[in-house]
């Protein structure tokens, strides 16, 4: 295969894989580390390079979990809005992976805001592909803590940081890869010649 074949493939074939289909296994290290390796490769103007990445595994997933559920009931019970199912999911969610990278943000001046969050959103995507074509699962999410400010100062960010959302990271569960669904590049793009 040629590699503009394998660009294509890999672009293409990058899937969301939930929770669900995580076998249980662990992700060898390594996976992780060529994720954060290419991740650094990302565009950045100015060469700001805004992404700081917190990676859990092991008994690290039970300190994220404790963590995110306990901020969870302390806002929503504060704010009368706390249930029960909720709490789990907080509680759950990074234990039923092998490894959550949480995405930040350091803020720069030189650069307008919008600038590093899309520097940092081309790093998540170089991590995405990296782990996808390891075949190795993985998604973008941004529930959980995401956008607790409260939250910042445990992921090493400051108040004029963001956090951008986790990468639940797991081996999957069996062969078959979930197919993908886009409009086409008609309506997606216009050509002006
Ligand atoms: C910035 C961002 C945030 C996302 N947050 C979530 C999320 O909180 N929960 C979720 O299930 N999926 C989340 N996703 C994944 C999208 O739902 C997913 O990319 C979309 O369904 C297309 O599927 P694909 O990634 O397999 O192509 C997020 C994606 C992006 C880019």
């Amino acid at each position: 295969m040629s590699i503009t074949e394998a660009t294509d493939q890999i672009i293409q074939e990058r899937r969301s894989i939930y929770t669900n289909m995580f076998s249980g296994k662990q992700v060898d290290d390594a996976v992780i580390e060529k994720m954060i390796a290419n991740a650094r490769w990302a565009p950045t103007h100015k060469l700001t390079e805004p992404w700081q990445f917190v990676i859990f595994k092991g008994d690290g997933l039970q300190k994220l979990s404790e963590f995110q559920a306990e901020l969870y009931r302390k806002k929503a019970e504060r704010e009368n809005t706390y249930t029960e199912e909720k709490y789990l999911k907080f509680k759950n969610k990074p234990l039923e992976c092998s490894h959550v990278i949480a995405i930040g943000m350091k803020r720069n001046e030189v650069v307008p805001e919008v600038e590093e969050i899309c520097a940092v959103a081309c790093a998540v995507q170089n991590m995405w592909l990296t782990a996808s074509a390891h075949r190795v699962g993985c998604y973008w999410s941004t529930g959980g803590v995401t956008f607790y400010d409260e939250a910042k100062p445990f992921f090493g960010l400051g108040e004029n940081d963001r956090l951008l959302g986790f990468l639940y990271i797991g081996n999957v569960k069996s062969d078959k890869w979930p197919n993908g669904r886009r409009k086409s590049m008609e309506e997606k793009a216009k050509w002006i010649v």
